[in-house]
């Protein structure tokens, strides 16, 4: 497995994997590899020749009061876990050749940043949709995956792909949890023993939602509230958003009809939490 950290090398080697006729699927991630990475990795595996992914945490995308310095950061491991699965070449740009002083290009979306994560993160998913745009450039992937964990992140994707033109297809991966519930993320590790079971309540509150409308609700805002429940029985979550909405434009719906994208966010203690769920009339399940 090559690890490749100067840009222009990572272009060269794509370019002569191309040249030669060989596909590439592309997993970008911020490091900390876990379950959730891997499931991206053996699905790129499946769609291409060759799997790169890609270990940078992005400075861009975190605004200044987040968690930029202290994410957690485990390159040796990393390196073993791509080794391990397969991957024939791991990038690790350094942030000061990403974004070289005088630096001054965005990607900046209209629309759908301004649901979601997007409200209370104001810069993340410019952040996000520039860093990937870079990596595509790099990396020149025929194909790339993202988690449907990050629902709003994999949308953002998709619609940048379609307006900028890349010939690159997007594919989603579902959601990984833990053996209980909980969604893996690389967040997960801040989370203390006694906070760690009432993490569980965002996959609760996405069950009861389900149960709601397999019983026949279709209002919105009764299902919002008993979500809202659920994630308050704990005291030390406070909710950012609880939303239910059309998963192609995020904008939030008042009535269920056939399926609705649930999503939530929340803060358990000084850890943000995300996790979601596809809504659906049991007659179409
Ligand atoms: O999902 C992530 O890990 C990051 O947002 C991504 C897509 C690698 C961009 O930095």
């Amino acid at each position: 497995m090559k690890v490749i950290a100067e840009m222009d090398e990572m272009v060269r080697f794509s370019e002569k994997l191309r040249c030669e006729g060989q596909t590439i699927a592309f997993v970008p991630t911020m490091g900390f590899l876990h379950e959730g990475h891997l499931a991206l990795m053996a699905d790129g595996q499946k769609k291409a020749d060759h799997l790169v992914v890609s270990i940078f945490v992005n400075p861009a995308q975190f605004g200044p009061n987040e968690d930029f310095s202290t994410y957690p950061r485990a390159m040796d491991q990393d390196l073993e876990k791509c080794r391990n699965i397969g991957a024939t070449a791991v990038f690790t740009p350094a942030a000061e050749d990403m974004y070289p002083a005088g630096h001054e290009t965005y990607v900046v979306l209209e629309k759908l940043p301004f649901h979601l994560c997007g409200l209370s993160r104001p810069v993340f998913f410019k952040g996000v949709a520039t860093v990937v745009t870079k990596l595509f450039n790099i990396v020149r992937p025929h194909v790339a995956l993202f988690g449907e964990k990050d629902f709003q992140q994999l949308a953002v994707i998709r619609q940048l792909v379609q307006d900028l033109c890349f010939d690159i297809e997007i594919t989603g991966v579902p959601i990984v949890r833990e053996p209980d519930g909980l969604a893996m993320s690389s967040r997960n590790k801040y989370l203390t023993p006694k906070q760690r079971p009432h993490a569980l309540l965002l996959h609760r509150s996405l069950a009861a939602a389900q149960k709601m409308v397999t019983d026949g609700e279709t209002d919105a805002s009764r299902i919002v509230a008993l979500a809202r429940d659920v994630l308050t029985s704990c005291p030390d979550i406070r909710v950012d958003y609880v939303s239910i909405c059309d998963p192609g434009t995020l904008d939030e719906v008042a009535v269920i009809e056939d399926a609705a994208l649930m999503a939530i966010a929340v803060w358990l203690g000084k850890t943000r939490l995300i996790d979601n769920q596809m809504l659906v009339q049991t007659n179409r399940m």
